[in-house]
């Protein structure tokens, strides 16, 4: 049976739903999104639903996590389809609050997460994960959810709210959900659409070359080598540029020095194809 969804665009709304379900004493799941929503984030809801009793779903495009230049005004917002997804999936609650309602005006509190939240993403968007902390913050203080769900294809903010949330003792617990592709390997993202055919092909290369560059090193390549022979495959297939292809240990993201690896550890990567950034990475085993 169909629930019927609430959806709320302020913390009245919201409050009233989420006391409903707190009085039954149910669970709660949430799925933080900036909507443009595609089966990536609908395989985040299904994993929620399979958690908890109840999923809520945010849908704001955070301003706080886009630096000056980056595409805020620009990121695709899709409403009506999303709320049509989400009613699909039958979801309780979708949060889309009024963007006004978000930060004060004169808002100045800052969370900088150290350790995994330093180099990768935050040499090229130094101010993102600031963004993503306080934004994350304040969703889980104002829902407080049981669990929260969020994506492998962003592995940094992923591990970067772990560590927010065990330090700062936030009653939640974080799931990682499995990087939802298409047929041909390619990590799913809101920014695909802005890829060309041309684009999209070369884009679809990403996850090839990724993958046989973390079987080298399981087989013994060395790290710097592996790598520098798969920023040379990127840029020969077609990727303008490569912000980077490292291997990090898989939960704290230390650097791993660049010789033969002994145990298993992640490989991230970031590479620009026709204006738009992909992200991936791949367990080394
Ligand atoms: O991954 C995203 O879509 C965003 O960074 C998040 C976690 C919803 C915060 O705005």
């Amino acid at each position: 049976m169909m629930n019927k969804i609430i959806i709320a665009r302020n913390k009245s709304e919201l409050n009233s739903g989420i006391s409903q379900f707190r009085k039954n004493n149910e669970t709660i799941s949430l799925v933080p999104t900036m909507g443009a929503l595609h089966d990536g984030h609908l395989k985040l809801v299904k994993l929620a639903k399979l958690k908890s009793d109840r999923t809520i779903v945010s849908i704001y495009v955070n301003p706080t996590q886009f630096a000056p230049g980056e595409d805020f005004e620009l990121y695709p917002r899709t409403e009506s389809n999303d709320i049509n997804l989400l009613t699909h999936e039958n979801v309780d609650i979708i949060y889309i609050p009024n963007p006004r309602s978000m930060y004060d005006e004169d808002h100045t509190t800052k969370i900088v997460v150290g350790g995994v939240a330093e180099g990768l993403e935050t040499n090229h968007r130094p101010t993102f994960f600031e963004g993503v902390a306080l934004i994350v913050t304040k969703l889980l203080n104002r829902i407080q959810p049981d669990y929260a769900i969020f994506g492998e294809k962003d592995y940094q903010q992923l591990a970067t709210i772990r560590r927010l949330v065990d330090d700062l003792d936030i009653p939640v617990k974080v799931i990682g959900a499995e990087i939802a592709r298409d047929n041909h390997g390619l990590a799913l993202s809101s920014r695909n659409k802005y890829l060309n055919p041309n684009g999209l092909e070369i884009a679809r290369k990403l996850n090839k070359i990724m993958i046989s560059c973390a079987n080298s090193m399981s087989k013994g390549t060395n790290v710097d080598e592996a790598t520098q022979t798969a920023k040379a495959q990127l840029l020969k297939s077609g990727f303008s540029s490569v912000d980077y292809i490292e291997v990090r240990s898989p939960n704290s993201l230390t650097i791993l020095e660049g010789g033969v690896l002994s145990s298993p550890a992640r490989l991230l990567v970031a590479a620009h194809c026709q204006d738009v950034r992909l992200i991936d990475n791949y367990p080394i085993s």
